[in-house]
């Protein structure tokens, strides 16, 4: 059975969470690598909806194990809330939920000095992050100031809270922000880590010893490429790897080990939060993008930037992640359009640029080279085999993969779990 990565080739909300419920089925375990509580993975399921955070979109499997890897950093407030709520929904995690204890801590000044920071930049250099506290947590972490999930459990816990939030508190102060209060943050962490206490493990070796006995697993990676911290439109990133070389990072599981890279790409592109995204469309079709796509921040609510399918940051994506074969979603939003346009290279200061550029000042002065496809205007989410696909529909796909280097291996026409055409895969 095969060792899965699954990551986003886009800016994120490519519908990774609907793909890893699918594939769920197929693997043993299923492990998320990097972010926090800033990923917003949605799976439904006939009338329910479920939005997950930080537990892995394969907790809705029965019998399932969910791992919540080293390179993850953890609210315990918002994941026993999250567990909570899967509760309240017939959902338990008793048993199945095993968290790293390596995994690093992310407390209420995280929050706090990441709604400030973003609160003093200036217009213009503000990244609209979700203000879960990302960032400064992975920043305390490269600091080695950070606390882990292995220390919510150590005796010694509220007294090195305790030190961290002395410190944290000056610089709010400095921000011109509100302190945090001591003891109620050490009441807060002691409760939850009750609640947490047998899940948090290690989970390192536990993985291992799984690949040993030939388990299955599925790498959930949250965010995407484009977001990577290091090969995203840096500064207008996330603090963490999305990519594929995470998932070894954010696991101890070996690269050999792995055996294959799926890349979840939508149809189009859409960016939530600040940063260049040279295919977006501020027009009436990105309008309609949004609306028809029901494009919202599944975390928090904001309305999602909407473009075309850009071909250069795919192919980007493929390079980075090795991708072996692509998950195209939401074909069935462009459904309704007459012409479908297709970013296949960027124009720059003259020149035909064909790879992301590093530098975000150029990428900002890079405009678009379109294709233009003809649209199948035929409705597709009722479509269970991609051979019953209307024509043009097919030559969209088809030629999305020729322009990207990577072949099609699912094909996603709808949100609900049945709306997933597997092609050769
Ligand atoms: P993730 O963060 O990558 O897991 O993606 P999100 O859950 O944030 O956003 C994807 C949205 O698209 C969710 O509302 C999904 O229910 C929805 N979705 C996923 N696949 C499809 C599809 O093929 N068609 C349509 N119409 N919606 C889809
Ligand atoms: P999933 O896993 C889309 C964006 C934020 C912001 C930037 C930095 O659902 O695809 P952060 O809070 O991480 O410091 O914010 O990254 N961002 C996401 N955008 N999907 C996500 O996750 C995201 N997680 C963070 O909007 O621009
Ligand atoms: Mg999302």
């Amino acid at each position: 059975m095969p060792n899965t990565v699954l990551i986003g080739a886009q800016w994120g909300d490519e519908g990774k969470g609907k793909i890893i419920d699918v594939l769920t089925q197929e693997s043993d375990i299923v492990v998320r690598y990097q972010g926090g509580s800033n990923a917003g993975h949605t799976v439904e399921i006939g009338a329910q909806r479920y939005v997950l955070h930080l537990i892995p979109s394969g907790i809705l499997h029965a019998g399932k194990q969910c791992v919540i890897g080293n390179g993850v950093v953890v609210d315990p407030l918002a994941l026993v809330a999250e567990i909570e709520e899967l509760a309240g929904r017939g959902k338990r995690v008793d048993g199945n939920l095993f968290i790293s204890d390596r995994a690093h801590v992310v407390f209420p000044y995280h929050r706090a000095l990441d709604e400030n920071r973003e609160r003093l930049r200036q217009k213009g250099e503000k990244i609209g992050t979700t203000k879960r506290g990302i960032g400064p947590t992975y920043g305390d972490k490269a600091a080695r100031t950070g606390l882990r999930m292995g220390d919510l459990l150590d005796p010694l816990f509220a007294e090195m809270a305790a030190e961290r939030l002395a410190e944290k508190n000056k610089i709010l102060g400095a921000l011109g922000a509100e302190p945090i209060d001591t003891a109620a943050v050490q009441e807060a962490y002691a409760k939850a880590a009750q609640v947490l206490a047998p899940c948090i493990t290690d989970t390192v070796t536990r993985l291992n010893r799984a690949i040993r006995e030939g388990k299955s697993l599925l790498l959930e990676g949250a965010q995407g490429t484009m977001l990577d911290i290091d090969f995203g439109t840096y500064p207008f990133v996330t603090s963490s790897n999305a990519t594929a070389g995470g998932a070894c990072t954010g696991t101890g599981i070996p690269p050999h080990r792995i055996d294959r890279v799926i890349g979840v790409v939508k149809a189009y592109t859409t960016r939530v939060g600040e940063g260049p995204f040279p295919t977006e469309l501020t027009d009436a079709t990105g309008a309609r993008l949004g609306r028809e796509g029901h494009e919202f921040g599944a975390t928090t609510g904001r309305p999602r930037r909407c473009g075309w399918f850009d071909a250069v940051v795919a192919r980007y994506s493929a390079m980075i992640n090795g991708v072996d074969f692509w998950a195209i979603t939401k074909l069935d939003v462009l459904d309704k359009l007459e012409t479908i346009r297709v970013c296949v290279a960027y124009e720059c200061d003259g020149r035909r640029v064909e790879c992301v550029p590093s530098n975000i000042r150029m990428l900002d002065r890079c405009t678009p080279v379109y294709e233009d496809i003809p649209g199948w205007q035929t409705p597709t989410r009722d479509v269970t085999r991609f051979e019953d696909l209307p024509a043009r529909a097919k030559a969209y796909v088809e030629r999305l993969c020729e322009l990207t280097g990577a072949p099609l291996g699912i094909l996603s026409v709808g949100p609900r779990r049945d709306s997933t055409l597997r092609v050769g895969a």
